[in-house]
């Protein structure tokens, strides 16, 4: 009598795969034939978010522990986002192939789905039971509530440290030098204490910002020198604790943005402040608790708490770049066809640029390292490449830090919190720069000449490298000669063939109001006005319409041959008489692929 034949679990992925695509999932099925042993089982889109199926008999030894341990493995190391781990009955080994897929579609089989949230258990289901329970978890996943809920906890901590600190006058105002929001020359009292209440609630984000990097990095960093929280849970100082710790994390470690601004807050506020202990302990337990929910994470929940802050304190009149936006743009960005491009190889991406000029909390940029990220293990998988284990995402998250992403504001904060939002997306991951850069605006004390007026990136007209006055990495420095001494020297860079210019410049416009460089000073926001239009006469661009066209124009010149621009403009784009010039621009010298209104 002859065995019946025995298919093997990729035969069975196979057909998993189809049925599922039968059930409405996204056209990105793929099954993977296994030649390499870090390839996932099954993988498909699910509104957006990775998901994989880890298969294999109930017969094969170990089975459940198995696929749990392969599952949990690619949701951790970000391969994807949400993981199936699935057992079939030992039968379907034996099915005649014509009939695994009718089968399967009837067979109950026993699964677990582990996402950021915790794992839903084992449970038994048809692929359509299993496929209702993932889109369950999806809505779960994508809720903005989890964002949401811990943004408003996290405010109100901050809005309760503001009340306690601000009679501590003192002490704000060395926060608002310190923050770069010094104090407006005649400023009224009513500016005055609004200007020392957003110090203080920016200082407390950032300290809750470096408490949240500190846990991540301890629970899943490489590095066992980095504590985590609750080793002030008894502490009698933790603020004089914390700030120690974090001088070693920058000096000996890394993350030189996240916590050197951490610790120098903490010095700018003196120990004998009866009020810093319980700040510092209400930061821990929310941090703690921020931590606890991974998903709210994967978003840049400081960065809108960030403008929040700023929004509700009428300063610098800094718009947030709602997330979803950012999602959508940079997804349709790049799900179109980039030629030549193979973003599967790591080799070819380290030399692919996205900047943003005017980059704020770095929206936009984080939504584009997902978004290549998505793309990255979409065509690994696709393309059959040999292998893609949590090592490789890890080498394309340094080249994302290191090589391709670039951004610059006028905001240190801004741009501090930039730099630990993108390293939140892989904690475990040591860089060693990134391009983020905090361009000066203003006019410098004593000058007369006209152009060392600093005009933040706008800047760049006319020169690629700009001396700024603090740098975020070491590797930003560069020795200058000055007679015979060499001084540090640090300035800002932008490549000349950036790939993608993604950009929210700010909308301001010179007329009506004049609200050009508002947050400036009236007499140095005239000066700088002139500058700009003397900088900008060579550009396609109009001054009137606003800052955007001038952005717009300054992101042409930048841009490589047959790059691409995803900007957030006002409408007044398509019809009004002064963006004129910038309807040229976009006509003579690009393709429009998408317009969204
Ligand atoms: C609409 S916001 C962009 C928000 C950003 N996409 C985000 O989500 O945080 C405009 C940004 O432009 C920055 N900005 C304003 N003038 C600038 C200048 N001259 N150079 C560089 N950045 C500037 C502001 O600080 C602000 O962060």
């Amino acid at each position: 009598m002859t065995e019946p034949y025995r298919h093997r679990e990729e035969i069975v992925n196979a057909h998993l795969a189809i049925l599922l695509t039968r059930h409405g999932v996204a056209a990105e099925a793929e099954t993977i034939h296994q030649s390499g042993q870090h390839r996932p089982d099954v993988m498909f889109i699910l509104g957006g978010l990775r998901v994989i199926i880890e298969g294999k008999f109930s017969d094969a030894a170990g089975a459940e522990d198995a696929v749990m341990s392969d599952a949990l493995s690619r949701v951790k190391s970000g391969i994807c986002h949400i993981a199936v781990a699935l057992v079939y009955p030992k039968d379907i080994r034996t099915t005649d192939t014509s009939q695994i897929e009718k089968i399967l579609s009837t067979s109950r089989l026993r699964f677990n789905i582990i996402s950021e949230t915790e794992p839903t258990g084992w449970a038994e289901a048809t692929p359509s039971g299993i496929l209702s329970a993932l889109r369950h978890i999806h809505g779960v996943l994508i809720k903005d509530d989890i964002v949401a809920t811990s943004a408003k906890k996290l405010s109100e901590r901050i809005e309760l440290i503001a009340d306690l600190w601000i009679g501590e006058t003192a002490t704000s105002d060395r926060l608002s030098e310190r923050l770069g929001m010094p104090a407006k020359r005649g400023e009224t009292k009513d500016e005055q204490k609004a200007r020392r209440k957003t110090a203080i609630r920016v200082a407390s984000l950032m300290i809750a910002n470096a408490l949240i990097f500190q846990e991540q990095l301890s629970s899943h960093g490489r590095d066992n020198r980095v504590d985590p929280l609750q080793t002030y849970d008894k502490s009698a100082d933790p603020a004089g604790e914390i700030r120690n710790h974090w001088h070693e994390i920058w000096t000996k470690i890394n993350y030189r943005p996240i916590f050197e601004i951490g610790e120098k807050i903490l010095q700018d506020i003196p120990t004998s402040s009866r009020n810093i202990i319980p700040a510092v302990r209400w930061l821990i337990e929310e941090a703690k608790a921020i931590c606890a929910n991974q998903s709210a994470l994967r978003h840049d929940l400081m960065g809108r708490i960030y403008h929040w802050l700023l929004y509700h304190s009428k300063y610098l009149g800094t718009y947030y770049t709602a997330t979803s936006s950012a999602t959508l743009l940079l997804k349709l960005v790049f799900a179109k066809e980039w030629e030549g491009r193979d973003f599967g190889s790591l080799k070819k991406l380290s030399d692919f640029v996205v900047a943003d000029l005017a980059c704020g909390t770095g929206t936009l940029l984080m939504a584009a390292a997902q978004a290549i990220t998505d793309r990255f293990v979409v065509s690994r998988v696709k393309t059959g490449r040999k292998k893609l284990a949590a090592a490789d995402l890890g080498d394309l998250h340094k080249i994302l830090m290191e090589n391709l992403l670039y951004g610059y504001d006028i905001l240190p904060t801004a741009v501090n919190l930039t730099s630990s939002t993108l390293g939140m997306l892989a904690p475990n991951i040591t860089y060693h720069n990134m391009n983020l850069f905090v361009m000066p605006m203003g006019v410098p004390a004593g000058t007369k000449k006209a152009n060392s007026l600093r005009l933040g990136s706008l800047d760049f007209i006319g020169r690629n490298g700009v001396d700024i006055q603090f740098s975020l990495h070491d590797r930003q420095m560069f020795d200058r000669q000055t007679g015979v001494a060499i001084e540090k020297d640090t300035k800002a860079v932008i490549p000349d063939n950036i790939d993608l210019c993604v950009m929210n410049p700010p909308f301001v416009r010179s007329v009506g109001g004049n609200l050009l460089f508002g947050s400036l000073p009236d007499k140095e926001r005239a000066k700088l006005q002139t500058e700009l239009k003397k900088r900008s006469k060579d550009l396609q661009a109009s001054v009137t319409a606003g800052l955007g066209s001038v952005f717009l124009a300054l992101a042409d010149k930048y841009l490589r041959i047959g790059g691409r621009l995803a900007f957030i403009l006002p409408v007044a784009l398509a019809t009004g008489e002064a963006w004129g010039k910038s309807r040229r621009l976009l006509a003579d010298g690009y393709h429009i692929e998408t317009v969204i209104v």
